[in-house]
């Protein structure tokens, strides 16, 4: 067979010099023999610092790895391989799969296809239903790996321990995190209402100079986490979580802020009095909705009434859409400035 072979202390050299210029064997895998290596080619030309040959021997064959469909081809029909989700979340090591009602039956062929692939994932589950109830949880069901709902997932530099049924968690919304904690200017105070296990206080403390950042949170599991996750980062010193509801919470605060987040996206419009009692005059908020793109500017201009009733006036920012909700409905951020 066609190689290089060259002196050890060359290797990274010629291996290099095959690669760029394509030559390199994919298929094997290179022999090493005393201080010398081989690398298998596919044509032969000139190579620097090496020496071409024609081997007795054959390479040791690389191993290719294998795809989800390739293992799935056995297991399902071509139909229903039209069917298998092409979208899914990975959150820490637990894969969560959508499996439409048609592969019920198959949801643990597929999702041990899919641990059997990914050297990331130890627990594949499917979503039982969507997010729901006050605390926006939902359940979901074990189908293949090891036993657990609680994983450890990492996000724009922090660490953030969760369980997929007691708190609510986008890993979708990790960009959209990464852009506000961007907006933040240097000392800024932020306050975080519905802030869940803290992914927003934490993404914002770790990428932006804020001076603090406060959440406050209703259920005492999300809660409980959000307070653990705050000493998992080391952010006590510029993160405060608080246990209770916004309606209670706000009131009594002390301070004014510079940006607030409102992640609550089914009725967050409904708790804008509180963010405009507690926003500084030039204050960002930051307002969530789901909605369809027909929706966005008759929202707008209905977040802007709702704040002129409360005695202030706004100014609608920016609309960004941050994520898809379902086909043709997305995740929208209002960023309004207080005026
Ligand atoms: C959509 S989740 C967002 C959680 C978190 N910010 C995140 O992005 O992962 C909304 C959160 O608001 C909390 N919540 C709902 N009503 C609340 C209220 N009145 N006061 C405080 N938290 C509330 C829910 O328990 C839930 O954790």
């Amino acid at each position: 067979m066609l190689a290089a072979y060259t002196e050890l202390r060359y290797a990274e050299k010629v291996k290099q010099f095959l690669l760029k210029k394509g030559f390199l064997h994919q298929d094997h895998l290179p022999v090493k023999e005393l201080d010398h290596i081989f690398f298998a080619m596919t044509k032969k030309v000139a190579v620097p610092h090496a020496k071409v040959v024609n081997t007795k021997f054959s390479f040791p064959e690389r191993q290719k790895a294998v795809t989800v469909d390739e293992l799935l081809k056995k297991e399902l029909t071509a139909k229903e391989m039209e069917l298998l989700p092409r979208t899914q979340e990975l959150v820490g090591e637990i894969l969560i799969l959508e499996i439409p009602e048609e592969l019920k039956k198959k949801g643990k062929v597929i999702a041990e296809a899919y641990l059997k692939v990914n050297k990331h994932i130890t627990t594949v589950v499917k979503k039982s239903d969507i997010h729901t109830g006050q605390y926006r949880t939902r359940k979901v069901t074990i189908l293949a790996g090891k036993k657990t709902k609680e994983t450890i997932h990492h996000e724009n530099g922090i660490e953030l321990k969760l369980h997929l049924e007691r708190t609510y968690f986008s890993a979708r919304s990790g960009s959209e995190r990464l852009r506000i904690a961007q907006s933040i200017k240097p000392g800024e105070e932020v306050l975080v209402m519905f802030s869940g296990a803290a992914p927003y206080p934490l993404v914002i403390a770790k990428n932006s100079e804020a001076r603090h950042v406060y959440g406050i949170e209703l259920n005492p599991e999300a809660h409980a986490y959000a307070v653990e996750n705050v000493l998992l980062n080391n952010l006590q010193d510029r993160v405060t979580i608080m246990h209770g509801d916004v309606k209670h919470k706000i009131p009594p605060l002390k301070k004014k802020f510079d940006r607030i987040v409102m992640p609550l996206p089914k009725t967050g419009e409904q708790f804008l009095d509180l963010a405009l009692l507690k926003a500084k005059k030039g204050a960002i908020i930051h307002l969530y909705s789901f909605l369809d793109e027909a929706e966005i500017n008759p929202y707008a201009k209905k977040v802007k009434q709702i704040c002129k009733k409360l005695g202030k006036e706004v100014k609608v920012l920016r609309k960004v859409k941050c994520g898809q909700f379902s086909p043709g409905t997305f995740r929208v951020c209002l960023d309004l400035k207080v005026l």
